[in-house]
């Protein structure tokens, strides 16, 4: 049995077919949003007619050199350069994959016997990390009217709980995931912004770079499209102040139709010891003024004052945001850490960035921040035309400098703690929670294009334990799946 899908394998590095070559990198890459009901379902790419179709069309936004909206290349979806540091669940296809795809389209895109078809994933509803504890839903369901315009808005979620919460995890479920394009969750006391959402005639009330209100707790958490929520490592937690509303602030994306949306927040409560709780610091910079027809890069620092590690940031600029940089001078000036780089920001794709491994700041280090904007009218989201003087402030037209950073104090062993989901199955190469064929068709793919260090989480694919991926791992994967 194994020599015979190993055969099979080898076989088809050398005919491109849609059922063998292509279905895999498109099923395990893209229909997680270009499916039905999901943030790409405008361009579904379930089956062959659909890509076949879109052929040239994919082609270009997945090998594209031209200068792209979220990274080069477009698709899927990463603004963050994985030259320049190594971050989590990072979206990509490999260059292996971008020229499979390439060749198939050149030697006549090809489907191949339908015997062979790869079959599209299970896509698990709900939660991604469990049972939660509490769940809060929207009270009303809101609105989007099918005006293809962007719609940002903020709701209020009573919790109603008295006491502060250790959280292990906030996980926002977006009730439509097609107009849902990004949500990010904060606290405040009880009752503090409701005047916000009497005021507005809607459920809800507008907000588009912020809450709309000054005294908000810690990013307790968020969501984007093909993001995993992420429970904290052990003996971490994140607060929920006493009293506390949470604020949901949501970006609907540009819709062709009237949709409504309800979604809700799901709370994981750490019931275990907990050794430190994750702090947060905002690098911000309000004190920028940006000349119209000109690029102006605004730098900032942060001097670490005592030894921390770093788990998490999320850059943010608006509108007129061209790139980031991030980096970290340890006190000898002997290293300097690269932490984060985007070559095109783009405000509709914004993540909260995790490093692998958590990152040692040792006291005396300065971590540098640099956002460049083009306030020029050769940027094509510019919100003014002509140009005009831009400053600090929440609106559409106004821009921001503001970095979350997430950290605990450090100890010991940090630079050891894995910050993803430890929960992998072994063996699980397409991380569906099964292990099967599809495991090992896509490990022997990894092993012979000789990438499998550059899966996710490579560990689930040296299934040997040996630190190498090889035949070796293939054989062991076999014999458990026919265990
Ligand atoms: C995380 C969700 C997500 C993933 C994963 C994803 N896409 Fe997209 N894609 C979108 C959204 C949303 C848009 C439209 C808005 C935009 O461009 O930001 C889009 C746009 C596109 C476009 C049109 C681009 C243009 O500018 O004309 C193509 C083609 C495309 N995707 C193909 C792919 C392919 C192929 C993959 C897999 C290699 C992929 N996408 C992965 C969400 C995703």
């Amino acid at each position: 049995m194994k020599y015979i899908m190993y055969s099979l394998l080898i076989y088809s590095l050398y005919a491109q077919e849609y059922n063998v070559d292509i279905a895999p990198i498109i099923y395990e890459n893209c229909i997680s949003c270009h499916r039905e009901g999901q943030i790409g379902s405008f361009l579904q790419l379930t089956n062959y007619d659909e890509v076949f179709n879109n052929r040239y069309w994919i082609a270009y936004a997945i090998a594209g050199d031209e200068e792209s909206r979220h990274g080069n290349p477009i698709m899927p979806p990463w603004p963050a350069d994985r030259s320049y540091s190594t971050l989590l669940d990072e979206m990509y296809l490999t260059e292996d994959q971008i020229h499979t795809f390439l060749d198939w389209v050149d030697s006549g895109a090809m489907q191949g016997d339908p015997e062979d078809e790869y079959p599209i994933p299970d896509f698990t509803a709900g939660s991604t990390i469990g049972e939660p504890d509490i769940v809060i839903q929207m009270q009303e369901s809101y609105f989007i009217s099918g005006n293809y315009e962007d719609d940002y808005r903020c709701f209020i979620l009573e919790t109603n709980i008295a006491d502060a919460i250790d959280l292990a995890a906030m996980e926002f479920i977006p009730g439509n995931l097609e107009a849902v394009h990004h949500a990010i969750i904060v606290a405040v006391p009880s009752g503090s912004a409701d005047a916000l959402d009497e005021a507005d005639p809607d459920y809800g009330y507008e907000c588009f770079g912020d809450f709309g209100t000054s005294n908000i707790s810690d990013f307790l958490g968020g969501y984007a499209p093909g993001t995993i929520a992420r429970k904290w490592p052990q003996g971490l937690a994140q607060q929920m102040p006493a009293n506390s509303d949470l604020i949901v602030q949501v970006h609907y994306a540009p819709l062709m139709t009237d949709q409504t949306d309800q979604s809700s927040v799901n709370i994981f409560i750490n019931d275990e010891q907990v050794d430190r709780y994750i702090q947060e610091n905002l690098m911000i910079n309000s004190q920028f003024a940006l000349p119209p027809d000109e690029i102006t890069s605004v730098t900032t620092t942060w001097q670490i004052t005592q030894d921390i590690s770093l788990i998490q940031f999320l850059p943010h600029s608006h509108l007129l945001g061209k790139s980031w940089e991030i980096f970290a001078i340890t006190p000898q000036q002997t290293d300097t850490i690269p932490i984060i780089r985007i070559n095109d920001w783009d405000f509709d794709w914004q993540f909260f960035y995790s490093p692998e491994y958590m990152i040692h700041l040792p006291l005396g280090t300065v971590v540098s921040a640099t956002c460049t904007y083009d306030n020029t009218s050769d940027n094509p989201d510019n919100p003014n035309d002509p140009p005009q003087w831009t400053f600090w402030g929440d609106g559409t037209n106004d821009e921001m400098f503001f970095v979350p950073f997430r950290y605990v104090n450090y100890e010991a062993g940090d630079e050891n703690i894995y910050l993803g989901n430890t929960n992998l199955l072994l063996g699980d190469i397409n991380y569906d929670g099964l292990l099967n064929i599809l495991d090992v068709v896509a490990l022997v793919n990894c092993v012979l294009d000789n990438n499998c260090s550059e899966l996710n989480y490579s560990s689930v694919a040296d299934i040997n334990g040996d630190n190498a991926y090889n035949v070796l791992d293939i054989v062991a994967l076999v014999n458990i799946i026919l265990s």
